[in-house]
């Protein structure tokens, strides 16, 4: 009995001292006090020993048990300490959570809507693929204009073509509703440009309307200034130039001083200090016959924007393509 505790102290306290991991200590646990282990063991062989040395027998073998057991524990506890600073290392910087976001186009799109909506425009869209009569026809393209040339559309034969603009929109709301009409519209345009730096043959318009009695060039104005102020800031200036479009008159092309260099030139706006960001103008009276409006009666102005341009401008791209290709490394900067 001596002999076997003795081989127990001798052999195993010390092995059980060097366990350097949690499966050899199970290993060492199982074998000394498992069902079957060593000490168990012993434990079935005191009722052979003479009674009066049971009880000595007995005390020394639950002193040796509590000493295994006690190391076991600390062993235990020391050596799932050291795996769970393996597996967890607090210092490295954490992993990078990426939220989902909108596209830029629809952030920017969003927004200028929202500024419109807020000064009274109600919120219309019309389909991407239009016939001869919206998309041209009834907004006084003469036949020969050269945006109704093949070169310059997508034709879908049989009379179809996608839109080139978002003014077909004006025909189709004014056609549904009477005067007055506060009206914006987004969506696609497509035009068959070769992609590079600024064009891309999908793009993105806001088309805006505003029909009623008396409506002036002054009107016109007063709602581009207020829309230039909310989304570029109050200290753009705006610059109105003779234009022409066949479904306005007058027409004109709208500028706001250089938000990049304020005005005094820059790359950006090829050293002339604006930028141009849209085309209104007064609706020709020939859209009005179109629709059964009568022009001695209603007036209205029309304004069309690229939304591209002003996303561009807004979170400073400087290539269209950027806003296509759709890399979340890219999108995830807006
Ligand atoms: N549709 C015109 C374009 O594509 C823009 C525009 C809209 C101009 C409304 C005047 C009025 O360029």
């Amino acid at each position: 009995m001596h002999k076997n505790l003795k081989e127990i102290k001798e052999t195993y306290l010390p092995l059980l001292r060097e366990v350097s991991s949690l499966s050899q200590l199970e290993e060492l646990r199982i074998k000394l006090l498992g069902r079957k282990g060593i000490l168990t063991q012993l434990i079935k062989t005191i009722p052979t020993f003479p009674v009066e040395e049971r009880p000595r027998i007995g005390r020394e073998i639950n002193e040796i048990k509590r000493e295994i057991s006690s190391l076991i524990e600390e062993k235990e506890r020391v050596l799932k300490r050291k795996v769970s600073r393996e597996v967890y290392d607090l210092t490295l910087p954490a992993l990078p959570v990426w939220r989902g976001r909108k596209h830029p186009l629809t952030q920017v799109m969003d927004e200028i809507l929202e500024i419109f909506t807020s000064m009274g425009f109600q919120v219309f869209t019309g389909p991407d693929i239009e016939t001869d009569y919206y998309n041209f026809e009834a907004l006084n393209f003469p036949p020969d204009h050269p945006a109704r040339d093949q070169q310059d559309s997508f034709q879908m034969g049989n009379g179809y073509l996608l839109r080139t603009q978002t003014s077909p929109v004006q025909i189709r709301v004014m056609e549904k509703m009477k005067p007055p009409i506060r009206m914006v519209s987004p969506g696609r345009c497509y035009r068959r440009d070769n992609p590079d730096a600024s064009h891309f043959p999908v793009f993105h318009q806001i088309e805006g309307l505003a029909v009623d009695r008396n409506i002036t060039f002054c009107d016109l104005k007063g709602t581009l200034e207020e829309f230039a102020h909310a989304f570029f800031g109050k200290d753009v200036r705006m610059r109105f130039l003779p234009s022409y479009f066949p479904f306005t008159e007058p027409s004109a092309e709208v500028s706001i001083s250089c938000i990049i260099c304020k005005g005094r030139g820059c790359p950006t706006c090829r050293r002339t200090g604006w930028l141009e960001i849209l085309g209104a103008g007064m609706v020709h009276p020939h859209v009005f016959q179109a629709v059964d409006y009568d022009p001695q009666v209603y007036s209205g102005f029309a304004f069309g924007m690229g939304v591209e341009r002003l996303a561009m401008l807004k979170f400073g791209i400087k290539d269209i393509r950027v806003l296509y290709e759709n890399d979340v490394r890219v999108l995830r900067q807006f």
